[in-house]
């Protein structure tokens, strides 16, 4: 599991995001960037970003580290805004928490150009996790001490809002004509050849172990926790293999019919 953390203050809302994500210090006096399971999105939404969150630093792709955030609702009495007293009250126990980036800029393409190889890397695990999230209105991603980070990875993973159609929709191909690094030729081809053979049965054990259990329970159709794991790893594994193929809308990139 992640390590983890007790939240001791809560400091800031974090205005940009769409999830009301807020700033909170730790017992281990850390500053984190919080996501709330009282938030409107859900806790399936803390589920992918864990998974793809390790997914992604395991293959080499910079994510801010990741922790599992103990909220008391006691946080929110003192706080003078009623939507964050409502959302720390609504979030008792396990929350996710990152390393907060401090003076991280958000990604501006135009500004800062990217080689083809990172690029390449970068869009072949968006489409491996199917992240509709990282086009050029919202790049989610952040330029930090001269190098870019990856962050938010919830609206990925589609299919696990659907388990019994989800080796189908897993199949299915990414376009990445919106993606934000799309202009920089992505090198998608090179990025699967080194990564695909990294993402294994092991690997995805070893990475979903990271999600807490208290995310995981009470799924349909799910008697243990362990199995829901199973289920994560599953698309993922199927979709290595192939997904290099299946992405569509980049210039100069030879695609599968
Ligand atoms: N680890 C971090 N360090 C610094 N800033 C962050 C970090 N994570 C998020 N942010 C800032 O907060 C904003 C919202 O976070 P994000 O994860 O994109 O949430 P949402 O799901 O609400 O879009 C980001 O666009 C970025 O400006
Ligand atoms: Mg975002």
């Amino acid at each position: 599991m992640l390590r983890t953390v007790v939240a001791t203050r809560y400091i800031t809302p974090l205005r940009e995001g769409g999830s009301l994500p807020g700033l909170v210090e730790g017992d281990d006096l850390g500053t984190y960037v919080l996501k709330f399971t009282g938030a409107g999105q859900g806790r399936k939404t803390l589920v992918a970003e864990v998974v793809c969150g390790e997914l992604a630093r395991r293959l080499g792709l910079r994510v801010p580290r990741l922790a599992a955030v103990d909220v008391d609702p006691v946080l929110g009495l003192g706080e003078p805004d009623e939507q964050v007293q409502e959302l720390l009250r609504a979030s008792g126990g396990v929350n996710l928490g990152m390393d907060f980036l401090s003076g991280a800029l958000g990604y501006d393409p135009l500004a800062f150009p990217v080689d083809a190889e990172e690029a390449g890397r970068i869009v072949w695990f968006d489409a491996l996790v199917n992240n509709v999230d990282r086009s050029w209105r919202n790049p989610n991603l952040l330029r930090w001490r001269g190098a870019l980070w990856l962050i938010d990875h919830g609206a990925t993973m589609i299919w696990h809002h659907n388990w019994p159609g989800a080796e189908d929709s897993a199949a299915r191909p990414y376009d990445a004509s919106d993606h934000v690094l799309a202009p920089f030729e992505p090198d998608v081809g090179a990025a699967a050849a080194r990564l695909a053979p990294l993402v294994t049965e092991e690997l995805l054990a070893e990475v979903t172990a990271e999600i807490p259990d208290a995310w995981l329970t009470g799924e349909p159709g799910f008697e243990h926790p362990d199995d829901l794991r199973r289920a994560y790893a599953r698309p993922l594994l199927a979709r290595a293999a192939v997904i290099h193929e299946r992405v569509h809308g980049i210039q100069g990139h030879r695609e599968a019919k």
